[in-house]
């Protein structure tokens, strides 16, 4: 198989990324593309990129403005669609059951895709209480095989149980920060607890530091390793599934080479030891009282 540059396409599955079931059965890639800030082109480049690479879960949202940049790069890369998990996000203008039904027919059409695999709600904004009527929009598009895999994104276990008591589903993913500055061990177990997989967005912490943090450093040196592959490594080996954002294609090849070395205890220690409660994006706990 060729991509439409006559590429060569590496085989259907892709050997460099393992899977883990969700709690609706959907198996996903235990890591995968993020393109927050990536404009359409330059997604486009990077989806590309990324799945010749060998990724298979590409991250987008209708708020990043490159959904279409995203749905081109899977059609240029010549994988066949049925091997790529897409995870889009319903942004908080649209929450509302109706109004979610409608911001998903514009993404799947941005993204010229008539399912996706996994939809979020972005943000669960409890001041406007309109997420459980956009979780019933969500349970909706699951139950009509437009979308395989239902969760959520920036949600507190408080919101998360309200979802589970009032529709019985709970959610298979909350993608949340998490990175060596912010470790998140309170709503990962929690998650545990829930049988809800963990998704890290800025999983390096978002060029702020911690890559050159000298814990990061020395393990990445004992590794032969780049420090962000041993952060990727950290993030797996805690069973957090990744999305790295770039779009620079030496990392983006570099990302994924993290499955043929492991971290021991004392390796994982150092680099949770860089520090915790330090956030690089909004931090819902205080949005929460201004949504
Ligand atoms: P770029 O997209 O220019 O390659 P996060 O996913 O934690 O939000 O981090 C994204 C930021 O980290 C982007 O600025 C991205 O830059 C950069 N980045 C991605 N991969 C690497 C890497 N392997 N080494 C250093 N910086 C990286």
């Amino acid at each position: 198989m060729e991509s439409t540059d006559g590429t060569a396409v590496p085989t259907s599955v892709s050997p460099a990324v393992e899977r883990v079931e969700l709690n609706d059965g959907t198996a996903m890639p235990r890591l995968g593309l993020g393109v927050f800030q990536a404009g359409v082109d330059e997604a486009a480049a990077a989806v590309r990129t990324a799945l010749l690479a060998g990724y298979r879960m590409v991250d987008t949202a209708a708020v990043y403005g490159n959904e279409a940049g995203v749905g081109r790069g899977i059609a240029d890369s010549g994988v066949p669609r049925e091997d790529v998990f897409v995870v889009t996000k319903v942004w908080n203008d649209d929450q509302g059951y109706d109004a979610t039904l409608r911001a998903f027919d514009a993404s799947a059409a941005r993204l010229g895709l008539d399912h996706v695999d996994q939809y979020l709600i972005h943000w669960p904004r409890p001041r406007l209480d309109l997420y459980p009527e956009t979780w019933r929009a969500l349970c909706r598009l699951r139950a009509e095989g437009r979308v395989r895999s239902i969760g959520v994104s920036n949600f507190a276990p408080e919101h998360i149980d309200r979802l589970i008591a009032e529709s019985g589903t709970a959610p298979a993913v909350n993608q949340i920060e998490l990175h060596p500055g912010l470790h998140q061990g309170g709503l990962r177990a929690y998650h545990a607890s829930r049988g809800i997989a963990t998704q890290a967005w800025s999983p390096l912490g978002r060029g702020q530091g911690f890559l050159s943090h000298r814990a990061v450093a020395a393990v990445a040196e004992a590794h032969g390793r780049t420090p962000a592959q041993v952060v990727l490594r950290w993030h797996l080996q805690m069973g957090v599934v990744p999305l790295p954002k770039s779009v620079t294609p030496e990392r983006i090849r570099g990302n994924l080479d993290v499955f043929g070395f492991e971290l021991d205890a004392t390796e994982m220690d150092l680099i949770t030891g860089v520090g915790d409660g330090y956030h690089v994006g909004p931090d819902p706990s205080l949005l929460f009282d201004i949504s």
